[in-house]
């Protein structure tokens, strides 16, 4: 596990950039935290690092559930599960098969989908009790997709590093 601190939206944003630098088509990021920690902050920074354009402008896709963005080097998945009960549902959005045709997914409320989605980085984020600009960012991995990346990620990762 990696465990940072973002101090302030810059840092997540600069982090999520960090992370999008290392992806591969097919990758799945699942993002955990409350509402407001974050998730769709983290995705932002994430899609501009990957040359997503500024008119392609992301935001929750709490509605529709998934967005797809295709005007970066690779195409980008946005989807939020918050509104969904069931993993047959998560099953019926198509995600898996987006991402076997070389996109990379972001899956906000999307630990309950971890069993249907397969491997994945998994990036919690936490909002701190005295800072409102403050917020903990832990990484993990399930699966081995990330294997050989992991010290370089690490590595990327450093200057925000908690510890
Ligand atoms: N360090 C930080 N990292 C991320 N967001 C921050 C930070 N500091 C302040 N913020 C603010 O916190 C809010 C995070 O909202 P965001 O929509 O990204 O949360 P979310 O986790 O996607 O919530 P939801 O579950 O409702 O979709 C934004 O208004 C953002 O500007
Ligand atoms: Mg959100």
């Amino acid at each position: 596990m990696i465990h940072l601190v973002a101090r302030s939206l810059a840092d997540t944003h600069n982090i999520a950039s960090a992370i999008a630098s290392i992806v591969r088509p097919r990758d799945l990021i699942l993002l955990v935290g409350e509402m407001g920690a974050g998730k769709t902050a983290f995705t932002v920074g994430f899609a501009r690092a990957l040359g997503v354009s500024e008119d392609d402008h992301v935001s929750s896709p709490t509605f529709t559930l998934v967005h797809t963005y295709d005007s970066g080097r690779v195409p980008v998945l946005h989807a939020d599960l918050y509104r969904l009960t069931s993993t047959g549902e998560v099953e019926d959005l198509g995600i898996r098969e987006q991402l076997d045709m070389g996109a990379v997914g972001l899956v906000e409320w999307g630990d309950v989908a971890q069993e249907v989605l397969g491997d994945a980085l998994i990036v919690s984020l936490e909002a701190d009790a005295d800072d409102t600009e403050c917020r903990t960012i832990t990484v993990s991995v399930e699966g081995h997709g990330w294997d050989t990346r992991w010290e370089p990620l690490k590595a990327s990762l450093q200057k925000w590093s908690a510890a």
